[in-house]
């Protein structure tokens, strides 16, 4: 039924631009507009993306949807309305919360993800909409509408696993990145990434989450024929608290700059919890990457990662060879 579609498409342009409303021109608003200057988003930089605030109130949107004639039962399954459990009628399900519209390929808007101003262990920190007939968490790529000619000119996508770290790249002149919503990354995103792009760099959050996510992403790219190349932040950092502290142009030339191929990467994966004048943590990272890179890699490379790895332990090429023989 195309005109459902229709009526969920509208639905979220219309509460898209409430939202912003409420963000830019309302009292209500004024906290999480001051807590978006507070992380550098300039005016220009919210509007572009249509970011905006909900009220902590349990029905504004539920009752300008109904004012507008939108069907209740459609707005439930369009993910902006929820029922009360005494089933007496809708409230809205985003209170509170910065409105981060999610846009299809098209530039629609499909659905919301909304971040809570205050960090707590009570609640999530992003909630985001649920699987629609609009929105599927795992075709869409945040910015993908945005980075498309950019992509196509340059050849190149940059790849991170928040948002926010895609507009902190904008911010900054970078305007070839997209980012999943969460942590995992589709073969439809990959199909979409390989239409478009024949160079793709990874740039996960430095903490572990994102290093486990980097190595997924990476081995996924490399499945799907994708030239995939990752970039590593210092410390913990997340490519918007590097950009933050460091700048855009040391984020350009220090960490795009400076991207690991697969193998290198994931010597450093295996390194990071090591300490290498321990005996032990020698021979488990040289048995790591051994098992992990021996059946994956060319001849030449094969002969770079002994190399590298007999400078960093202190273990013959030929004991290493040795070891990495049996594994081919
Ligand atoms: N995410 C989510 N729900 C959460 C936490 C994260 O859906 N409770 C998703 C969001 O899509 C987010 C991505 O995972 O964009 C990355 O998470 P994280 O690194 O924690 O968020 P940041 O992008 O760093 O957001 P912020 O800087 O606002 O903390
Ligand atoms: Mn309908
Ligand atoms: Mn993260
Ligand atoms: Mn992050
Ligand atoms: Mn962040």
């Amino acid at each position: 039924k195309t005109s459902d579609f229709q009526h969920m498409i509208d639905a979220h342009a219309l509460a898209a631009n409430f939202y912003s409303h409420l963000l830019l021109n309302t009292v209500e608003g004024e906290k999480a507009l001051y807590y978006l200057e507070q992380r550098g988003f300039s005016r220009e930089l919210i509007e572009k993306y249509g970011i905006g605030w909900s009220l902590d109130d349990r029905e504004v949107l539920t009752q300008l949807l109904q004012r507008k004639k939108f069907e209740m039962k459609e707005m439930e399954r369009a993910g902006l309305c929820v029922m009360k459990n005494d089933g007496t009628g809708y409230f809205d399900r985003f209170r509170g919360r910065i409105m981060f519209p999610l846009h299809d390929d098209n530039g629609n808007v499909v659905g919301f993800s909304g971040r809570i101003l205050s960090e707590s262990k009570e609640e999530a920190k992003y909630l985001n909409s649920p699987e629609t007939p609009i929105f599927e968490k795992s075709h869409l790529l945040y910015n993908f509408h945005h980075a498309r000619l950019n992509v196509r000119k340059s050849g190149k996508v940059i790849l991170f696993e928040g948002f926010m770290d895609t507009i902190a790249a904008e911010k900054v002149g970078i305007m070839n990145s997209v980012a999943v919503m969460g942590t995992s990354l589709s073969d439809t995103h990959l199909t979409k990434l390989k239409r478009i792009a024949n160079q793709l760099i990874i740039c996960c959050d430095g903490d572990d989450a994102g290093w486990e996510a980097a190595k997924r992403f990476a081995l996924l790219s490399a499945q799907k024929g994708l030239n995939a190349q990752i970039a590593l932040l210092p410390g913990k950092m997340d490519p918007d608290e590097y950009i933050s502290v460091n700048g855009g142009e040391a984020f350009t030339e220090k960490v795009l700059g400076n991207p690991h191929s697969y193998m290198s990467f994931i010597m450093a994966y295996y390194k990071r919890s090591k300490n290498l004048s321990h005996e032990n943590d020698v021979l488990q990272y040289i048995h790591e990457v051994i098992e992990e890179l021996a059946p994956k890699v060319s001849p030449v490379e094969r002969d770079l990662m002994i190399r590298q790895l007999s400078t960093e332990t202190g273990v013959s090429s030929s004991a290493l060879n040795e070891q990495l023989i049996k594994k081919v």
